[in-house]
């Protein structure tokens, strides 16, 4: 901890950590130069005195008194990602790139919220957001709208008003007074960050901080936020689609990974009901190296296309490169590949593209890129109604996987008529699945003798 007569500390921006001199690598989360400088606001130098840090409670006497409600937003796709609804007292992050629709999607949720609401926007003037809310067709009254970005004055307006719900757009316009650094720097952040903590659990309401992410997907500023609040959820999109996926990577309150699924429209984000028929809408049939997967995000499958090519790598070094995928995973892929199953991958490109802009991470996918992939190389196409499922192991074995009824359920209710999925694990599917075809296979070489007869 910083000592009271010093007023200059060291902030890490990757964990929080801070140090009275500067170091090349932190040395609490081993990062290099993370360390920023910043001054130590005064109200800071000394100790704690807040009553409530002193007192506490029984755990009985908290479980006797009543749990807070969750409260759900009219967005249903919102609501799941959360968990179920916004929880009272909890501090929510919003991070994706500019222009994404994190505002729009603010004023959306908090359209939803009937007792009193606060939007502070430092980005925006309060007419731009009136604007919006017009467009998007809100007309809620509870609503107040602020232009403040002082935190100082920000708590101010929140204890005066009481809302339910704040709203802060951005958290990199916020400062203190008491902060002699520019906002959008770790000191500043950190400190409305962990103000804004304190208020929200003291008062029990929610606070949704908007954060802007930079190019390579981390959130501007410090990822220090990301440890301090409840709930990180990011909005995310390709500029060549207009739909939005709204995903949770972190959530003490509910699943994670979950994801929303939205379109960008006139009249604001709309939810999207049957993702799959979206993510198919465009698949090409009987094409070579495009093959179906269903993903499990979060709760919910999603039924997504995998595309491969592969060509004649023309320089020393073959290309490899993945829209969607881990590129290791890949690498280990095209091994298994050349090894087990004898396809040559080594002087060859490989690209493997997730239709519609999503991120897998499920390792259930392995059996649909390794397909595509053959499929491309062989120049055999994968028939159009069949699905595969299955992570693969180094020895080329394919092994069992999480949820599979459900992935299944999603692929009948499609019209897939055929699965290739794991053996092992294949009897937990319970639910009696129709005329759909099972190929329970344990091994790629297996698989392959069914995908391409
Ligand atoms: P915005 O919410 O301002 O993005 P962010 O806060 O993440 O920077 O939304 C920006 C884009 O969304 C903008 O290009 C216009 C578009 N948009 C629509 O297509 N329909 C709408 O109803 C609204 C409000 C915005
Ligand atoms: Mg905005």
């Amino acid at each position: 901890m910083v000592k009271s007569s010093n007023t200059l500390a060291f902030l890490c921006s990757n964990c929080g950590s801070d140090y009275p001199k500067w170091l090349g690598q932190c040395p609490s989360c081993k990062e290099w130069g993370t360390l920023n400088e910043y001054r130590v606001p005064k109200s800071k130098r000394s100790s704690r005195t807040t009553k409530t840090s002193l007192e506490s409670t029984t755990l009985k006497d908290i479980l006797k008194s009543n749990p807070r409600q969750r409260f759900p937003t009219k967005i249903n796709e919102v609501d799941r990602v959360l968990g179920g609804g916004i929880l009272p007292g909890s501090l929510i992050l919003l991070g994706g790139n500019p222009g994404i629709g994190k505002s729009t999607l603010a004023l959306q949720i908090l359209s939803s919220v009937k007792n009193s609401s606060l939007y502070i926007s430092a980005e925006e003037s309060a007419d731009q957001i009136a604007m919006r809310a017009k467009r998007l067709k809100i007309s809620s009254t509870e609503m107040q709208l602020s232009g403040e970005n002082c935190i100082e004055e920000i708590l101010k307006q929140i204890k005066l008003l009481k809302p339910v719900v704040v709203i802060i757009d951005s958290i990199q316009t916020v400062y203190s007074d008491g902060i002699d650094s520019l906002p959008g720097t770790v000191g500043q952040i950190r400190e409305a960050g962990q103000q804004l903590l304190q208020i929200c659990k003291e008062q029990g309401i929610t606070i949704l901080l908007i954060g802007h992410v930079t190019k390579e997907g981390i959130i501007a500023g410090p990822r220090m936020l990301e440890h301090m609040v409840d709930t990180v959820l990011y909005l995310e999109g390709d500029d060549r689609y207009d739909h939005r996926i709204l995903r949770s990577v972190k959530n003490r309150f509910g699943a994670t990974h979950e994801v929303g699924i939205f379109q960008m429209q006139s009249n604001g984000l709309v939810e999207i009901e049957n993702p799959s028929e979206l993510f198919l809408a465009e698949r090409s049939i009987n094409v070579t190296g495009s093959a179906i997967f269903a993903s499990m995000e979060g709760t919910r499958p999603i039924l997504v296309e995998v595309q491969a090519l592969v060509s004649n790598a023309n320089f020393g070094t073959p290309q490899r490169n993945v829209n969607g995928f881990d590129l290791r995973r890949l690498s280990m892929l095209l091994a298994v590949l050349e090894k087990r199953l004898k396809l040559p991958m080594g002087m060859k490109d490989a690209f493997v593209n997730i239709v519609g802009g999503l991120r897998i991470y499920d390792p259930a996918v392995d059996l649909a890129v390794i397909g595509a992939v053959a499929s491309s190389a062989m120049d055999k196409p994968i028939s159009q109604d069949m699905i595969l499922i299955g992570e693969i192991g180094l020895a080329g074995e394919v092994r069992s996987i999480n949820q599979l009824e459900k992935r299944l359920i999603e692929a009948q209710t499609l019209g897939f008529k055929s699965a290739v999925v794991p053996a092992h694990g294949f009897k937990d599917v319970r639910k009696p699945l129709g005329k759909m075809m099972f190929h329970k296979v344990t091994s790629v070489r297996q698989a392959f003798k069914v995908i391409f007869p």
